[in-house]
């Protein structure tokens, strides 16, 4: 029974706020509210509306296709995650700490949710990153195309592609009889980020700022070029696959809105964390939203919707309906400075939840390390590079996308609960942002998470239930046994 009881200890919220105000290693508190807007669109826009938008409108042998719906598809995946960001904005304002919802849940649920949470986040921000690196590499190639110059098939595909596709195989060169293929961008781009991460994130956050510049004006580019090529007849029939293709098309490109609660990662590194953090999730999920929409409706307004799978659609459209390859050129050059914005955001983010969680004892105490000059947790950073570079040597984009997609969805759908849980057991905590219409919107919250994991393919809830074992096995194996609050009772919040 005692057992049962600890898996749910609460780590107390004064607790966790006067362990980080004692913390010996702190982190440098730099960012300011437009830092925070910046970084949250730094991590949104992405291989989501570059990528994952074709698979959305014309859908695969997985899953059904929006068509021109897509814009009706991103406003439910935006009303979903406003609800989820309406509810992470009131933790992250009152757990300004850096291990975003899993700090939240271990607040408020007790720790083997908390453990669950931050297992999850794992696919949310280094699966996600594989499969944003993999995107990366494919724009990477088609960028570098246009100017005549054709990487080696086996040197950038996935190992899924390559044993689908004759030819890569015939042309890779081999090791004892084995062909050797790998996605080397992908592999590339992950190291070198993470050597900038390394580093510091005053010096990451200005680069951030220059590649969300670009990839803004680029796709206003996009829009404005677009929009004289838009036939209306492409938008007929509106629905073609009815409220099953919407919510398909729903379920893959909630990838491209993941990002936003990205924000809470840095909370430690906030100048005013109480009143920023709120502004950074909502107001880069506000943003984000609006341009998401009119790219969806200029995009299946060019291209019919039936020939928008390709992992390169908004390219493809430009060279195919406009006819000008440098104004695809000048896409997938946007393209690859938008991917590595959320790469350099992700990869930020994954170590500063695995210090937390280090810090907590759940994981080992070398990855709350932090670096004596440059003051940034380098031991996660490195671990998370190597772990994140391995899986986009070979991993697939979609596969990934969907992984990352139902992990994230859980992470939200508990924070919802967190909200109400918190609502309930501590009503009188100042609250210096609170969630509106509780319990409408968290409830509401809980109820588009489900929807949208319920529009992802059959195979993703699997590998879901698999890494779900693995994280639990991992728990009662090592967290339950060298957690912090090992041997205290458990404590209401
Ligand atoms: N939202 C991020 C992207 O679309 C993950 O790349």
């Amino acid at each position: 029974m005692r057992g049962l009881a600890s898996v749910f200890r609460v780590k107390g919220l004064d607790r966790i706020l006067g362990e980080a105000e004692r913390q010996p290693h702190r982190l440098k508190r730099v960012l300011g509210p437009i830092d925070l807007i910046v970084f949250g669109i730094g991590g949104i826009i992405g291989a989501g509306i570059f990528a994952l938008v074709g698979t959305a409108a014309a859908g695969d042998a997985a899953r059904l296709g929006a068509g021109p719906a897509l814009m009706v598809s991103f406003l439910l995946t935006g009303a979903a995650c406003a609800f989820a960001g309406l509810c992470y904005a009131e933790f992250a304002s009152l757990v300004p700490i850096s291990g975003s919802a899993y700090t939240y849940a271990y607040a408020t649920l007790g720790e083997i949710i908390a453990w669950i949470i931050g297992w999850d986040l794992i696919l949310e921000y280094a699966v996600g990153n594989v499969a944003v690196a993999v995107s990366w590499s494919g724009y990477f190639c088609e960028f570098i195309r246009g100017f005549g110059y054709e990487f080696p098939a086996w040197l950038a595909t996935d190992l899924r592609t390559a044993l689908h596709t004759p030819e890569i195989l015939a042309a890779a060169p081999r090791v004892l009889g084995v062909p050797i293929v790998f996605n080397f961008p992908a592999v590339f781009i992950v190291a070198a980020l993470t050597v900038v991460l390394v580093i510091g994130v005053k010096e990451s956050a200005r680069f951030t700022a220059a590649m969300v510049g670009v990839k803004l004006l680029v796709l206003g580019f996009f829009v404005v070029v677009g929009a004289f090529w838009v036939r209306p007849e492409n938008w007929h029939p509106f629905a073609p696959n009815g409220w099953a293709g919407i919510q398909a098309g729903a379920a893959v490109i909630f990838f491209a809105y993941i990002g936003f609660d990205a924000v809470t990662t840095v909370a430690e590194e906030t100048r005013n964390p109480k009143r920023d953090l709120p502004i950074g999730i909502l107001g880069s999920l506000a943003i984000c939203t609006v341009i998401y929409i009119i790219v969806a409706a200029v995009l299946t307004g060019m291209v019919p919707w039936t020939e928008l799978n390709t992992a390169e659609p908004l390219s493809v459209a430009m060279r195919q309906v406009v006819g000008a390859d440098w104004a695809a050129g000048i896409v997938a050059f946007g393209s690859v400075v938008a991917h590595t914005a959320v790469l350099l955001v992700f990869q930020l983010g994954q170590p500063r939840i695995f210090f937390s969680m280090s810090r907590d004892g759940l994981l080992p105490p070398a990855l709350a390390r932090v670096h004596p000059r440059f003051r940034t947790p380098h031991v996660a950073t490195l671990w998370c590079g190597v772990a994140v570079a391995a899986g986009a040597s070979f991993a697939s984009l979609d596969e990934m996308a969907d992984l990352c997609n139902i992990g994230t969805l859980s992470a939200f759908l508990l924070v919802c609960a967190g909200v109400l849980v918190l609502r309930y057991r501590d009503p009188d905590r100042p609250r210096p942002f609170r969630t509106p219409f509780v319990p409408l919107v968290p409830i509401l919250g809980i109820l588009a998470c489900l929807y949208l994991i319920l529009g992802l393919p059959a195979t993703a809830w699997l590998r879901f239930a698999l890494w779900f074992a693995i994280g639990l096995a991992i728990y009662l194996a090592y967290g339950l046994r060298h957690s912090r609050l090992r041997g205290e009772p458990p404590a209401p919040a």
